[in-house]
């Protein structure tokens, strides 16, 4: 039998497969089932900043304005999804799920800005959290705001969110950077133990006959693995900090390309999505069985074989291949 344990964040993992944030892992009855069906950890899904500004502006607006304010309130806050617990709740689920399951709890703090919603670190160690993964998710889009001063931001957070905990610290983010290696080296430095490569962007639709702005959420497919393949594969080695590949793990197949790259834990949702919770032992199972097939006898020996640094063909990730694949093309209409 193959060695499927791995690490991840300096925490010892049964397996390399991890379920990111969804509403799979909201509740108690459905980490359960993810455990039982195999899977190493879950991200819990997230608690907002807006979520954490909302809740604290609000008691102080009432204290200081009354409730009759409160229409004014809700225009200068951004309220809430309704499906979405407080974060109040949210500290108390971390304490329910520690209970209910034997796999680490990782607790999911997602925003931009610094400011005092980061004191949610703190308590979600508290409320028992092994681990925290800070998702980064911001649409920049005022021209007068510069990347240095976007990516500084986001590096003084990543300091700010540290400075708050002691536990293990993963930052998610996306792949939207001009030096992904510059910033992915400054996020470290300034504390990340992991990087999750990559956050799944929301890409609102239009809807032309109605002339409305529609949200769109698709679930991924496996196409959607080839870029953090291709990031993962190049940070490999480059960095003192682990790496989650996040988008596209749908088969097993996909999940041992995330390990080969260079990935500690590939996560999935989506598959889970689609397939159902159970799809995790496929995926488990298929790794497993090709384990066996091409004679690995564990995970660790397996991470990183196809990364940059030990393909024979480096520059394949690199420009010099694009322009190969571009001269490669061949269509019956050409
Ligand atoms: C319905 C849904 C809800 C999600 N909620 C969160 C969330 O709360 N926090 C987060 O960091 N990512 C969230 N994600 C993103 C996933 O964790 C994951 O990064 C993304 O779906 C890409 O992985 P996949 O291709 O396996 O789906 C959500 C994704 C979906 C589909």
């Amino acid at each position: 039998m193959p060695d499927l344990s791995t690490t991840y964040l300096g925490i010892s993992l049964k397996n390399p497969l991890v379920a990111s944030a969804s509403p799979l892992t909201r509740r108690v009855d459905t980490v359960r089932q993810l455990e039982d069906a195999g899977v190493s950890a879950v991200v819990m899904h997230s608690l907002f900043e807006e979520q954490i500004r909302y809740e604290s502006h609000e008691v102080d607006f009432f204290l200081e304005h009354g409730a009759e304010s409160y229409a004014e309130a809700q225009r200068y806050l951004v309220e809430p999804p309704g499906f979405r617990i407080g974060p109040e709740e949210y500290l108390k689920q971390i304490g329910k799920l520690k209970e209910a399951v034997d796999i680490p709890v990782i607790a999911s703090l997602n925003g931009s800005s610094r400011g005092g919603w980061v004191d949610y670190a703190k308590k979600m160690q508290q409320a028992g959290a092994d681990a925290i993964e800070l998702n980064l998710y911001y649409m920049h889009v005022d021209p007068l705001e510069t990347s240095q001063q976007i990516e500084q931001d986001y590096v003084d957070l990543v300091a700010d969110v540290r400075a708050q905990v002691t536990i293990p610290l993963a930052v998610k983010l996306g792949p939207f950077f001009t030096s992904l290696p510059n910033l992915a080296a400054r996020l470290v430095k300034a504390g990340a133990d992991g990087l999750v490569l990559f956050n799944r962007f929301y890409q609102p639709d239009l809807d032309i006959e109605t002339l409305s702005v529609v949200p769109n959420l698709e679930l991924s497919t496996s196409a959607d693995l080839r870029l953090p393949l291709r990031w993962v594969a190049i940070f490999y080695g480059r960095l003192e900090a682990d790496l989650a590949l996040s988008s596209g793990i749908h088969t097993p197949a996909d999940l041992v390309k995330a390990v080969m790259a260079g990935a500690k834990v590939g996560m999935t949702t989506s598959a889970l999505l689609r397939n159902g919770i159970d799809h995790a032992r496929v995926l488990l199972q298929g790794l497993e069985e090709w384990m066996g097939t091409y004679e690995y006898e564990s995970v660790a020996q397996m991470t990183g074989a196809m990364s940059q640094r030990n393909v024979e063909d480096p520059a394949a990730f690199e420009r010099a291949n694009y322009m190969r694949t571009l001269a490669s093309f061949e269509h019956p209409r050409i």
